[in-house]
Parts: C-alpha cells; structure tokens; sequence
C-alpha cells in the first residue's frame, strides 16, 4: 500500500517546487520509488523535474468525448487503462501522471467514472504516491479511495496566507477521503522570520505552523533558468530542511536501508 503525500495550497506558493523537492528527496536519499501526479490544471511538476509530458488525462478525457480515440479493437473501458498506462512518463525512479488542463463546458460525469475507476489505482503498488494539487484540491475531492497519509498545505508567509491556510484546512475536512495527517507550511520565508503581527494571526486562528521553509536563492536562479529541481545542490537549505522534516514525519520504516544519514 503506497504512502500518499499531497501538496496543497494557493497558486503561486510554492506547491510544484516542494512537491519536486520531496520526490527527488524519496527518490535519491531514501531510494524508493515515487509515483508522482500532477493535478494541477496549470501542470509544471513534469517541468521541474525534467520530464517532457505529452499526454495528459485531460487529453484522454477530451479524446473520447469527441469520439477522435482510436480504440484499435479495444473495449472502451480497456483503451482507458491503457491510455492511462501509455500516458504516464516513466523517468528511472520515478514516474509521472499528469492531469492537464480543466474541463470545459461539455457534460464530464461519464467519462469521468470510467476514468475514476483506473486513476484511483495509479501508483497504489509504489511505496509512495506524491501528489501536485491544485489550489481546490479539486482532484482529490474526486477521489473515493486511496486515503492521503499527508496533506501539505504551502502557504506565503502573510496574512492572507494565514486565511487562505485555515479555509483549505476546512476544505479538507469536507473531502470524502480520509485525510491522516495535516502539516501547514510557511515558504519563501525571508531571512529575518516570519513577522510578529502573521505570528499574532496565526495563534489568534488556531494555525500550528509545521514546518517554515526560507526563500532560497538557488531554487529561484534555477526555476529563473528552466533548470530541474535534480541540478540543485544536495548541501541546498531547502533541500536539506525539508529533508529534516520527511525523517520527523515519514514512517521509519520508510528510512530502512536508505542514506537518509547523508542528509
Ligand atoms: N523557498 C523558495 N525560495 C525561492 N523561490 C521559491 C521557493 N519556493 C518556490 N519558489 C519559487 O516560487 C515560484 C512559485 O513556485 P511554484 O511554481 O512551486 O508554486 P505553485 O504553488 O506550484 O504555483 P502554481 O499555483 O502556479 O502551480 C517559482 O518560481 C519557484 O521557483
Ligand atoms: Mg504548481
């Protein structure tokens, strides 16, 4: 049974860059295989970690609705599994799903079910499941199995950030899975901390901060580059702190024969 990490939070916020981060941590310093999905519409997981996507499920969704899928002789229930398979990247210890963009005006629900049922299996053999959301968690309100283990909420470090971090946290206690464990963010902290009156806000709306990520340079000159998060240094802070944060809250199990002590 996968452990299923989820990434969630406003645009802008860092989801898609931690999301990396953790699957290249999985990958490289526990060394395990990671099934990674992107599930925001505007995907740029692929991006980050080099991998050039070129079939989305949206794609599939949109082939079979305007009757263009080719079912070769195949059951329409069969060609969806393997459009799914054929659209997933495999990428050495990882691989990626990508949702891609979202839907239009036209009536889903169909289509929608008979994908459900072969989506909610992706990665489910893999030790993990690390998932890009997007900011409605829209994918994982579809969801009826696969339960996440943790849910990620990214936040900037401002008030807005506070507000937007309680209404997910709200938002997440309404989806129909079962979500284990909540940890909220603050990322792209600037070097003096976070700000006294954010810190009032945040005690004053019952928000327990997990975890608070700096603004790292590195990790902007790449993203300003359009290099993958794989170039960064493993001596990177982030790296290196959200590293500290997996072992607190990861299994140990997860850690047997890993090189997790590098980190
Ligand atoms: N800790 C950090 N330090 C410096 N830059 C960061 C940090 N975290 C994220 N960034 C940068 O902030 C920008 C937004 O990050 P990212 O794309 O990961 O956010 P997102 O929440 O996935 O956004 P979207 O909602 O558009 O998908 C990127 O340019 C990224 O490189
Ligand atoms: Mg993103």
């Amino acid at each position: 049974m996968a452990f299923n990490i989820a990434v969630a939070g406003k645009g802008g916020t860092g989801k898609s860059t931690l999301s990396a981060l953790i699957i290249r941590y999985i990958t490289e310093e526990l060394g395990k295989p990671v099934s990674a999905v992107d599930a925001d519409p505007n995907a740029s997981l692929g991006a980050l970690l080099g991998v050039h996507v070129q079939n989305t499920i949206a794609d599939i969704r949109e082939e079979i609705l305007e009757k263009k899928a080719d079912f070769a002789g195949m059951s329409k229930e069969r060609y969806i599994e393997y459009a799914i398979e054929e659209s997933i990247v495999e990428r050495g210890k990882f691989d990626i799903l990508t949702m891609g963009r979202p839907e239009g005006p036209k009536c889903y629900c169909y289509v929608n079910n008979l994908l459900r049922k072969y989506l909610d299996k992706v990665g489910t053999t893999y030790p993990f499941i690390v998932t890009d959301n997007e900011a409605g968690m829209e994918h994982l309100s579809r969801r009826t199995t696969n339960n996440v283990d943790i849910l990620l909420i990214v936040s900037e470090p401002t008030i807005v950030g506070a507000l937007t971090i309680q209404r997910i946290l709200k938002l997440a206690d309404s989806l129909p899975i079962i979500i284990k464990q909540k940890f909220c963010i603050l990322n792209r902290v600037p070097k003096d901390g976070i700000h006294e009156n954010l810190q009032q806000k945040l005690d004053s709306v019952g928000v327990e901060i997990s975890a608070i990520f700096p603004f790292d340079q590195e990790i902007y000159d790449t993203a300003a580059c359009g290099a993958s998060i794989f170039e960064i240094s493993r001596e990177n802070e982030l790296y290196r702190k959200l590293g500290g944060f997996l072992q607190k809250h990861l299994p140990s199990s997860m850690f047997e024969k890993s090189m997790a002590g590098h980190m």
